[in-house]
């Protein structure tokens, strides 16, 4: 529940669905929201307002997009049944996922390279999910360096997500720095130990990171500049090809998890889990939970919908680990079939990234309070009074 301490205005005020008379009130005075609440609506409108490489690097997937389509058709494809005559009057969103104390099961993903689509990127960010309590993902190429993000998210829950460098002494470095930074839980990132097809980037050429945008964790680390002939600001060109040498590993196997339990205290999840088996192998490895993600649909073109992945994942995981879910999600209706179809939580990421764009750090609040307040009055008016209550009997196969 979100309290405001201001006197209530209607009687559901302390719920996030009460953002839609906020807003309504503000029509009183001729006021309409700068931003849409149609989330699903947010990529076209900011395709205009974003610089044409920005915008193909957020809106763009792998190949031709089947992925990226089919994440939003599986959705379609689930329909919610609401039932009538429950008292839905009080309702809490919050849950608690491997410790982290969240007030809706809603976490922003890790996005990186986030100042191409406005110059206070993740700082902006850390901001506004602070503001509303919210944990985010602090990805490993962004372009604040973590600790100035940990800052702007002051005591606001945050998670750090690992692209696994080849380079050892950098991968025990990060993971050091983002533990004294008060990063909560790990998030390994496994599906991108190869840069995908990206042909709206290709088109253009274009890969922010060797222009030095989204370095800022490596360029600040002791253990990275320490494998530099030179200061990274003497020699940029080196650096960049430093960082190209080590940012993928494509020979990373199950064998590897170890590594990251001998070098992190807290929880760890794997992002980019798709196969039973692999959420399997993951809980047996003792990882305290999985990401079912095909990361927006930016890896594998023709990638099963991650939303059809996480009922076989769910199964398989049986409760020995948290399940996180992401791709796709655009609508408080899409959060309610990611937790029926058995998601302890889910990730939300271009939808943020657009709200950046469009108004900076107020952008990202609007785009995250149109989000939990669709989810609150999606989950009221289909019966429900907590996350828990969510099974898949609240959702038909269409
Ligand atoms: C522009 C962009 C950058 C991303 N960067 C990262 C990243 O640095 N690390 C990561 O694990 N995932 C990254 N992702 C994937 C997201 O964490 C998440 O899996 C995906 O955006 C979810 O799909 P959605 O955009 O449909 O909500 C990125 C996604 C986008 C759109």
């Amino acid at each position: 529940m979100e309290h405001t301490g201001s006197p209530p205005l209607v009687p559901d005020q302390r719920h996030f669905g009460a953002y839609q008379y906020e807003i309504y009130l503000g029509g009183l005075s001729g006021q309409v929201p700068p931003i849409t609440t149609d989330l699903s609506a947010l990529a076209e409108i900011a395709r205009d307002r974003m610089e044409p490489t920005a915008y193909g690097y957020v809106a763009g997937g792998a190949g031709t997009g089947a992925t990226m389509r089919a994440n939003r058709a599986a959705f379609d494809r689930w329909r919610i049944v609401p039932r009538m005559l429950r008292d839905v009057t009080v309702r809490d969103l919050s849950r608690t996922v491997l410790g982290t104390r969240m007030p809706a099961p809603v976490l922003l993903a890790p996005v990186g390279v986030l100042s191409v689509v406005h110059p206070e990127g993740e700082l902006a960010v850390a901001r506004a999910a602070a503001s509303l309590g919210l944990p985010l993902v602090h990805s490993t190429v962004a372009s604040y360096p973590m600790e100035e993000v940990a800052q702007a998210a002051g005591d606001a829950p945050r998670w750090y997500q690992l692209y696994w460098p080849r380079d050892r002494e950098v991968a025990v470095s990060f993971l050091e720095r983002a533990e004294r930074a008060g990063y909560e839980a790990l998030v390994v990132t496994l599906d991108t130990f190869l840069l995908a097809w990206r042909t709206r980037d290709l088109d253009q050429a274009y890969l922010p990171f060797l222009q030095r945008v989204g370095l800022a964790n490596y360029l600040a680390d002791p253990a990275f500049r320490a494998g530099l002939a030179k200061p990274a600001e003497e020699d940029p060109a080196a650096a960049v090809a430093h960082w190209a040498a080590m940012f993928a590993d494509p020979s990373k196997t199950w064998e590897d998890l170890p590594f990251l339990r001998e070098h992190w205290d807290g929880p760890i999840l794997l992002k980019g889990i798709l196969h039973p088996d692999d959420a399997r192998r993951a809980v047996d490895a003792g990882m305290d939970g999985v990401i079912v993600s095909n990361h927006g649909g930016r890896q594998v073109d023709g990638s099963i919908a991650a939303l059809d992945a996480l009922p076989g994942v769910a199964a398989a995981v049986d409760g020995r680990a948290a399940i996180l879910f992401d791709s796709g999600i655009r609508t408080g209706a899409d959060v309610v079939k990611a937790l029926a179809l058995g998601a302890d939580a889910v990730l939300v990421g271009r939808p943020y990234v657009y709200g950046l764009a469009l108004g900076g750090e107020e952008g990202v609040r609007h785009v995250l309070r149109c989000l939990l307040a669709e989810l609150d009055l999606t989950l009221a008016l289909s019966g429900h009074t907590t996350p828990d209550q969510l099974t898949p009997d609240a959702l038909v196969h269409a």
